[in-house]
């Protein structure tokens, strides 16, 4: 014990350990810092976790496409503890987007983002925004069907960006359509840029944490003026703070080990998601889908009228960050206790009840067959008699409209058929009714060759014309 001790003063001598980290840990907080505190360490406790978990992971996995499904399939499956490792990589991931966003709530709730900590706010927005990419990008290193075809989609709909889109759906597919360059393009921005960007502000935003110092609980009545807030809070720190660690950094590590312990639970119990098929070009998938932390927003693409979807696409995500990132500059001073503040309140509670409401229906949605589908009305079929006309009756009767989208009306679970006319010849059509596909039932001894004719003929007339 006593030779522990020795040999410890002399590396402490030696390095400055605690010269530089003894003031840091013991310089003083204020005295009621309480349990929300804990949102911002946590987060960084599971950021943490994703970087253990990520160099394991990427000792194993090959960013190819013709080994990179392969890789995970073995890390899943066969290697020791591969399981555990991408599912606690999956919930590590989870847990980190929940908890940024808990932390960001908190910060704006309390208005701990006024007056001097106005840059603690802007750093914290462009960590939310570079932990979204990050874990966009890693979705796609699973290199499956659903992985690829989330990608195709954002490449497609980055495409309608006035002006600039073509050359943003470039940038991100390293090329016209998806391929190795994709992949390994997403890889190098998964595991060296983003993770970088990360690194250095998540660097700057504690220096700043300990330069300001930490927010005190905010008190009804008592406002932040810029001309005292600083000698004010030296003047409170002096008479009543305590040192950072122990008083206030215990429940930072308990809550942080609790959500470790969170994570692998789930990671042991629940496990990674499964991986879908491999990746198929000549196949559209019924229903590219992100992780549930995206999928509110891909609903949200998916529900809004098409007219609207370029709009919404482009000045949906645009207006979020320029809101984020103005806020410290409008409103950097005054009251910071919720309870004087209804807009902010409100504003929070209706940004959740939209999400938890997008959420709900992204979950639901894709997933079950449309049974309130309609006839399509006539001015979609275009005639009002003949073989196409006896087709969309058909294509109603035998439920082919409750999972595929004509013009808009139908099902989600089947591909959107309304040009499917330019898609597919008459053989594969055949083929495709007559026997059916992963999520499509086959309609081989269902449907005879007469109704069959019709209802080619009807799929055959959509085209863009
Ligand atoms: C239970 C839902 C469901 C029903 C009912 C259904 N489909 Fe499908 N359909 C799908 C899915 C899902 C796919 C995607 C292929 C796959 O999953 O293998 C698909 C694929 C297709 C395709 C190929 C689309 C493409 O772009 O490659 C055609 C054509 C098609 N269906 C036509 C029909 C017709 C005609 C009917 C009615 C006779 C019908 N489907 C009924 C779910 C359905």
């Amino acid at each position: 014990m006593d030779r522990l001790r020795r040999a410890w003063e002399v590396l402490d001598d030696r390095l400055g350990v605690s010269k530089t980290l003894g003031p840091v840990l013991r310089h003083p907080v204020p005295p009621s810092a309480r349990w929300y505190y804990v949102l911002g360490s946590a987060t960084l406790f599971a950021f943490i976790v994703q970087v253990v978990t990520g160099i394991a992971l990427a000792l194993m996995y090959i960013p190819s496409t013709n080994n990179a499904y392969q890789t995970l399939q073995f890390i899943t499956h066969d290697a020791p503890f591969g399981r555990v490792l991408r599912g606690i990589h999956y919930w590590g991931a989870s847990a980190m987007i929940l908890l940024i966003g808990l932390h960001m709530a908190r910060v704006f709730l309390m208005g701990a983002y006024k007056y001097p900590r106005e840059a603690n706010w802007l750093t914290g927005v462009v960590l939310f925004m570079v932990t979204i990419v990050i874990a966009f990008t890693g979705q796609l290193l699973r290199w499956d069907q659903t992985a690829v075809w989330t990608v195709a989609v954002t490449a497609e709909q980055a495409g309608r960006i006035p002006f600039i889109g073509g050359a943003v759906a470039h940038f991100l597919l390293a090329g016209d359509t998806w391929s190795g360059e994709t992949l390994s393009r997403f890889y190098a921005f998964h595991v060296f840029f983003i993770p970088a960007i990360i690194f250095i502000f998540v660097g700057v935003h504690l220096w700043l944490v300990l330069h300001h110092g930490i927010s005190e609980p905010p008190v009804a009545g008592r406002p932040v003026d810029p001309k005292t807030y600083r000698t004010w809070y030296h003047a409170m720190l002096e008479r009543e703070g305590r040192p950072f660690w122990p008083d206030a950094a215990w429940r930072d590590v308990a809550f942080g080990v609790g959500i470790i312990t969170a994570i692998v639970l789930l990671a042991v119990i629940v496990g990674p998601p499964e991986l879908d098929r491999p990746p198929d070009p000549t196949l559209l998938n019924a229903d590219p889908r992100p992780d549930w932390y995206l999928l509110w927003y891909f609903a949200a693409l998916a529900l809004i009228p098409p007219k609207l979807e370029n709009a919404f696409m482009i000045f949906g995500p645009l207006l979020a960050a320029v809101v984020l990132l103005v806020i410290p500059f409008v409103s950097n001073r005054g009251e910071r206790s919720s309870s004087r503040r209804p807009w902010a309140v409100a504003s929070v509670g209706v940004v959740c009840l939209m999400i938890a409401t997008l959420w709900i229906a992204g979950v639901r949605a894709p997933w079950s067959p449309d049974f309130s589908a309609r006839l399509l009305p006539e001015q979609v079929v275009g005639t009002a008699s003949g073989p196409v006309a006896v087709g969309a009756r058909l294509f109603l009767d035998k439920g082919c409209e409750y999972c595929h989208t004509v013009a808009g009306h139908g099902g989600k679970r089947g591909p959107d058929l309304t040009y499917v006319g330019d898609r597919l010849s008459v053989d594969q059509m055949t083929w495709r009714i007559l026997n059916g596909g992963t999520n499509m039932p086959a309609f081989a001894n269902n449907i005879t060759p007469q109704q069959l004719n019709d209802l080619i003929a009807f799929l055959k007339s959509r085209t863009r014309r």
